[in-house]
């Protein structure tokens, strides 16, 4: 991989990295009163499951949605609570065969909460069989193979189907159809990560002193995975550098060690505005060419860097390819030529498309 390292290596990756295991869960919050921010999606939730509740019935399937770290699997785990329902916990990968679905499907028992992780990666066969068993609690399992093949009807307990998705949009229109609610989680607000944060460090046991909790927000790209990893290292920091206790001023010297700017960038996405901006005249630059002047893979600029950099109103996706804002210019200490691009508003001088412009955020 590239000098500037892979992104399970960085530390404003919103995935998971190795380590954080047992800290995230942790800090996972554990009921709906307990969720930071989303207010909407709580609130939608929590009528869904009231609604569930006082019919005696189980919930309609939950679609969860957004991009890592937002909460998707947190959610999944307090609706199963607060439906005081058991919890079973898959992911798209794993159901290969249509066999590993319908094993998990008939342990189910009533109210059950089944959480499909990553389920835009189902297996096609286990997808065709999920249908059913979404819409009528019943599966057809095939036994035998050719013409003496029979199918045998399952049913199955009566459950709610928990999916959770960083993309939404390459789940096939027959799935995404049979969830009864999806929830699109959005990024957070910096005031919301402060307060995620604060509650970090009171189970952490960490002195956050001032303004050091929206120092290490407004770094966070919008994103509590990252905002309790920060947290984290700022903690390492203040321990080794200082008397453990978390100022302003030691927040910002933390980060700094760690590469991490004001705005949350780091160094792959400086390199990629500064290949963007510099190296190509602010675009348009197609993604490919892009990722080859950073040295990374095209998957990791598409899917890591830019998604923040489109969000942050640095980079817009067009038709013909990247284009910089004249904010990008501006972040670079350059002055943007005449006809850059205006992200915040979505206004543009320059001959671009702009349909495509905020896609998939
Ligand atoms: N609303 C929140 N309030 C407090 N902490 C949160 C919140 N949302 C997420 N977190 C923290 O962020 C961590 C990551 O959240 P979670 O694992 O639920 O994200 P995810 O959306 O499932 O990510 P992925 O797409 O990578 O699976 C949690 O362990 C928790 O510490
Ligand atoms: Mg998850």
């Amino acid at each position: 991989m590239s000098e500037l390292g892979p992104d399970d290596e960085r530390e404003i990756s919103a995935g998971p990295l190795p380590g954080d295991g047992d800290l995230d869960a942790g800090l996972r919050p554990r009921s709906l009163a307990d969720f930071i921010g989303q207010p909407r999606v709580c609130e939608q939730l929590e009528l869904v499951l009231h609604g569930a509740k006082g019919r005696g019935g189980t919930p309609d399937h939950i679609l969860l949605s957004g991009p890592p770290g937002l909460g998707k699997t947190s959610l999944a785990m307090i609706i199963a609570s607060e439906m005081g329902a058991a919890i079973r916990v898959t992911s798209g990968p794993a159901l290969e065969r249509a066999g590993d679905l319908a094993a998990m499907l008939s342990n189910l028992v009533d109210g059950d909460v089944l959480f499909i992780d990553e389920i835009h990666r189902i297996a096609r066969p286990a997808e065709e069989m999920l249908y059913l068993a979404m819409e009528d609690f019943r599966v057809d399992v095939v036994v035998g193979k050719g013409p003496g093949a029979t199918s045998i009807p399952l049913d199955v307990a009566p459950f709610t189907l928990v999916g959770a998705t960083t993309r939404s949009g390459s789940l096939t229109g027959p799935l995404r159809d049979r969830f009864g609610f999806t929830a699109h989680m959005e990024f957070y607000e910096t005031t919301e990560l402060v307060r995620v944060l604060r509650r970090s460090a009171g189970i952490l046991g960490i002195t956050l002193l001032g303004d050091a909790s929206s120092e290490i927000a407004s770094r966070s790209r919008g994103t509590p995975r990252i905002a309790n990893r920060l947290l984290r290292r700022v903690r390492d920091y203040a321990e080794v550098r200082g008397d453990g206790i978390v100022t302003v001023d030691i927040a910002r010297a933390a980060l700094e060690v760690y590469d991490v700017d004001e705005l949350g960038f780091d160094r792959l996405d400086r390199a990629v505005l500064n290949a963007l901006v510099r190296g190509f005249g602010g675009g348009p630059v197609g993604v490919s060419t892009l990722a080859v002047a950073v040295g990374e893979e095209p998957a990791t600029v598409e899917e890591v860097c830019e998604p923040f950099l489109v969000r942050a109103g640095m980079v817009a996706r067009t038709p013909r390819g990247r284009v910089a804002t004249a904010a990008a210019w501006h972040h670079l200490g350059l002055t943007p030529p005449a006809d850059a691009l205006n992200a915040s508003f979505g206004v543009r001088t320059r001959e671009i498309a702009t349909d495509s412009l905020f896609d998939d955020l």
